[in-house]
């Protein structure tokens, strides 16, 4: 169950068992970014994670499930493909969005009439999953529209004394969120890009339709301000991420230039997954030095670069309008 660095201390599954029966919550890793789960079946629970979260409550939640073979439980008239993706990518990275089945409350989907799904692939929350015996509702295990947490470190940070169990399962493989797919008016569509890439989806599922990001609203990631630092965010082309620098730090794919004057040059890593699965991280460092703006050098225009350039787009929306 433990993979290294990841040791739960004795007894630690069993009371976050009890909690979860009792409809409190408790915070999770996954191969993406940490969750804040609650039983799906229960609308109390499902309560408390949108607010502690702070979240408006018709933005839906993500219901993770122990075992692929419980699909038809949770959801309805599920395509084809739908179970040829499970199949494929399960445990993993991708969440699949479907009509909604009779046993996950409609509060955990906004009272929408689809649910999204996803079989996590981390041992941490598959324990969990398995020892709990039913699914749980988790977003990201932050506060609303800030950045998601990838270490149980964060998810303290995030909440202070607030703070629900946390099982801490070490840093999180990927550090991106998962991949969200769905059936918009019969075609299947990307909802959200992640690790999972639009091409690996066509080869099991054929054609994915990619929305604008304007037209897809009922995905909460799509908010302007979401997964965002504090700190005013920017992004700014090599030749000026040093230019008139006091004050400022920056995420960097190139070396420190001589004349940088500014708090910090974090130079990322070159690699897309390397720089995904640190991400998160190294916003978050950088929003702790309370610079003035905090400068992102953008990414290569490349699909191997699509949920990165996403995030970062996101992250750094809310500074040009200010
Ligand atoms: O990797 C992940 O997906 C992580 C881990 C914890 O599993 N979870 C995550 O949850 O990112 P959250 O709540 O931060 O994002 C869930 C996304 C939102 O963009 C939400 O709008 C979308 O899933 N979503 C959920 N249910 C939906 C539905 N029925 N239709 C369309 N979008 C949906
Ligand atoms: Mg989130």
């Amino acid at each position: 169950m433990n993979t290294p660095g990841t040791v739960l201390a004795a007894g630690l599954l069993d009371e976050a068992v009890a909690r979860l029966r009792k409809g409190e919550l408790v915070a999770f890793p996954t191969e993406t970014v940490y969750g804040l789960g609650g039983d799906a079946t229960n609308a109390r629970a499902v309560a408390r994670i949108y607010q502690l979260k702070g979240r408006p409550s018709s933005h839906p939640l993500i219901v993770h499930l122990g075992s692929g073979d419980s699909l038809d439980r949770y959801a309805r008239a599920v395509p084809a493909a739908a179970r040829s993706l499970a199949a494929a990518f399960w445990p993993g990275p991708l969440t699949l969005v479907l009509p909604r089945g009779a046993h996950v409350v409609p509060e955990a989907t906004g009272g929408q009439d689809t649910v999204a799904l996803r079989m996590p692939d981390h041992p941490v929350a598959q324990a969990l999953l398995g020892a709990f015996g039913g699914v749980l509702a988790a977003p990201s295990a932050n506060r609303y529209g800030r950045i998601s947490p990838t270490t149980a470190g964060h998810v303290r940070d995030e909440f202070g004394s607030d703070a629900p169990l946390v099982l801490d399962g070490g840093a999180c493989r990927v550090g991106l969120e998962s991949t969200i797919v769905g059936w918009v008016a019969g075609e299947l569509t990307l909802l959200r890009p992640g690790q999972i890439s639009v091409a690996s989806i066509e080869t099991v599922a054929g054609p994915v339709r990619r929305l604008p990001a304007s037209a897809a609203p009922r995905v909460s990631g799509s908010d302007v301000s979401h997964y965002a630092p504090r700190t005013p965010a920017r992004l700014v082309e090599p030749p000026a991420l040093a230019a008139d620098s006091s004050g400022v730090a920056v995420l960097a794919r190139h070396r420190c230039p001589g004349d940088f004057a500014g708090v910090a040059w974090l130079l990322a890593p070159a690699d897309a997954e390397d720089y995904a699965r640190l991400l998160y991280t190294n916003l978050r460092r950088l929003d702790a030095l309370s610079a003035r703006e905090i400068r992102v050098e953008p990414v290569p225009d490349e699909s191997a670069w699509d949920a990165v350039r996403d995030r970062l787009a996101r992250a750094t929306a809310g500074a040009s309008s200010r």
